[in-house]
């Protein structure tokens, strides 16, 4: 089942630096493809928009701050079942809980800075895309 996702690279991922290695384990999946990238700087409406479903939460001002305050690599990797298997690539939502192997385990520590988003449905992953590649 060909499926596309939508992937941000968050700003610490991109500031440390670790934008290849993270785009390299997507190429590296047999069949899997890049359809568009793009490094951008979120401003807050497409960040309200992408994460309404956080309103009200303790850390969505902070988290609003940390998406804002510096620039993402925004992506969209195509491929079988992707959806489900960059969301286990990334790992959970807890670096601390995250496997080795998967991005957060190798590279994080604490819950905001967690790296990478991925979209968790096909339903999130066609209300993402369209939000950040309307043209695709
Ligand atoms: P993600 O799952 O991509 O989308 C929601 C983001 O909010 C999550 O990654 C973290 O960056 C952040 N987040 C979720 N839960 C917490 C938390 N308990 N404390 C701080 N940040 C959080």
């Amino acid at each position: 089942m060909t499926q596309r996702t939508l992937v941000l690279l968050k700003p610490d991922a991109v500031g440390r630096g670790l934008v290849g290695e993270i785009v390299g384990r997507f190429e590296r999946k047999a069949g899997w493809t890049i359809r568009a990238l793009e490094l951008r700087t979120l401003d807050r409406g497409i960040l309200e928009q992408h994460y309404a479903e956080h309103v009200g939460r303790p850390f969505y001002e902070p988290l609003m701050g940390f998406m804002s305050g510096g620039p993402v690599v925004a992506l969209v990797v195509e491929g079988e079942r992707v959806i489900e298997g960059v969301r286990r690539l990334a790992g959970p939502t807890d670096p601390i809980e995250a496997a080795p192997g998967s991005v957060r385990g190798d590279f994080g520590t604490i819950t905001r800075e967690n790296l990478i988003h991925a979209s968790d449905s096909e339903e999130s992953a066609a209300r993402e895309l369209k939000l950040f590649f309307p043209s695709l």
